[in-house]
């Protein structure tokens, strides 16, 4: 063996040592790579001194599938909580209940006619049971009849839709909604035939 190799075995037997001792998670070069200086969402910081540090949405924000002047879900429950408690924040006025009637001659005359009697011009049998407004009979899901129903629950209807008849939020806003619940409820009055 000459001096080199010597040399060098000796290199690589210290090296090879020096790794096996080595377990911990070795240098950090650049620690902000692996301990981020950020603000943790939520978390304690420096900037802002109130206690919560948590920053309040802007006044007038809406949550994501919230409504403004109903809040109720989907669910039979839901719908049941709009009929107690559901207030229209609109006025049943001529001019409110004009606009209601407009929107529903749009939106809901081709299924519900225009009397609101269940005969509309669709004759698909799918919409062969629409329930006239003014039914005194039929229970409903509330155990009422159609001509019962209180302003949450026709705006529960009108918002997530029932059975046959799909959710028309999309199509309305809140305040046409609300206009045109003010119209059916015209309509829940007229005499049975
Ligand atoms: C595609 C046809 C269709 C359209 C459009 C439609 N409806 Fe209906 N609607 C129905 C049917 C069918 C039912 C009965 C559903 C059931 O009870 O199975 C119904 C039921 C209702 C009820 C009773 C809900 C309940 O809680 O019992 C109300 C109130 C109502 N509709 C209002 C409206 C209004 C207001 C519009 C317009 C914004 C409208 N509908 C648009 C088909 C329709």
């Amino acid at each position: 063996m000459n001096k080199n190799t010597i040399y060098i075995l000796f290199i690589s037997i210290i090296i090879s040592l020096a790794s096996c001792t080595n377990s911990g998670r070795g240098y950090e070069y650049m620690p902000n790579m692996y301990r981020s200086p950020s603000l943790d969402t939520y978390g304690q910081n420096t900037i802002y001194s109130d206690s919560s540090n948590a920053r309040k949405p802007v006044e007038g924000t809406i949550p994501r599938g919230k409504l403004l002047t109903f809040n109720y879900e989907g669910s039979l429950e839901g719908y049941l909580l709009a009929g107690d408690n559901a207030i229209n924040p609109y006025d049943s006025n001529s001019e409110n209940i004009e606009d209601g009637k407009k929107l529903y001659a749009m939106f809901c005359t081709h299924c519900h006619g225009d009397l609101g009697d269940g005969k509309g011009s669709i004759n698909h049998p799918v919409y062969s049971a629409v329930p006239a407004y003014n039914d005194n009979n039929m229970a409903r899901r509330t155990g009422s009849t159609m001509s019962e129903l209180k302003a949450g629950h026709i705006f529960h209807a009108i918002t997530y839709g029932v059975n046959a008849m799909g959710p028309h939020a999309s199509q309305l806003s809140e305040e046409e909604r609300w206009k045109i619940v003010l119209y059916v409820q015209t309509l829940q009055q007229t005499p049975e035939k």
